[in-house]
């Protein structure tokens, strides 16, 4: 059995009123930015995918989407490796495109930072970052965010695409885990 997330739920950090008005702000911002030009978000699965569609749906910039798979978390460590491969590659090439890497959390930055220097030896016309939520204080690596949703304290989040043990994505809202409270699915 899947416990329900109320066990577990410390308390909403961002509930779903605030992230869609975040959303259309980002949304808004981008389009000024790329306006005229041509774009192309890329989403990093499996994290990104609820941002990137509601993101979407508010851009008025026309865009293609493309998807790539990183494996950077040993399987349920919460905690990033700083070992981070190439699991799933782009179906489109980049060269000479703008590409905004769409993706839900930027915690260490390692991920990042190996996907932006991935990206960067295809020669994309422009490369830049909007992530939806930020957690300042774990940075291990610079990275230049573009376009940032909200800065976050460290704690461990969940719902609105981040998962726990690959659950719970679904959830409208942004909320921290009580880890104490949380007991993982058995195998
Ligand atoms: P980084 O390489 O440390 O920046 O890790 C980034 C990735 O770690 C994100 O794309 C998420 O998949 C995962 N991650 C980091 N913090 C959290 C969290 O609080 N909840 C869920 N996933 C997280
Ligand atoms: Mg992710």
């Amino acid at each position: 059995m899947i416990q329900p997330y109320q066990n577990f739920l410390g308390k909403v950090l961002i509930d779903s009123d605030a992230l869609q008005t975040r959303i259309r702000e980002l949304a808004a911002e981008i389009d000024r930015d790329y306006e005229g030009q041509d774009l192309l978000l890329i989403c990093i699965l499996r994290g990104g995918v609820v941002f990137l569609v509601d993101l979407m749906r508010h851009l008025q910039t026309p865009h293609q989407v493309d998807f790539m798979a990183i494996a950077s978390y040993g399987v349920g460590a919460r905690q990033s490796s700083g070992t981070v491969r190439l699991s799933l590659d782009l179906q489109t090439d980049i060269r000479g495109r703008n590409v905004l890497l769409v993706e839900d959390i930027i915690d260490s930055g390692h991920t990042l930072s190996y996907v932006l220097e991935f990206l960067g030896t295809r020669h994309p016309k422009s490369l830049r970052v909007c992530t939806l939520l930020d957690k300042v204080e774990r940075r291990e690596v610079d990275i230049p965010i573009h376009y940032r949703g909200f800065a976050i304290p460290n704690e461990f989040v969940f719902g609105y695409g981040l998962d726990m043990d690959e659950y719970y994505r679904n959830l409208p809202f942004i909320g921290v885990v009580d880890l104490e409270k949380y007991v993982p699915p058995e195998p």
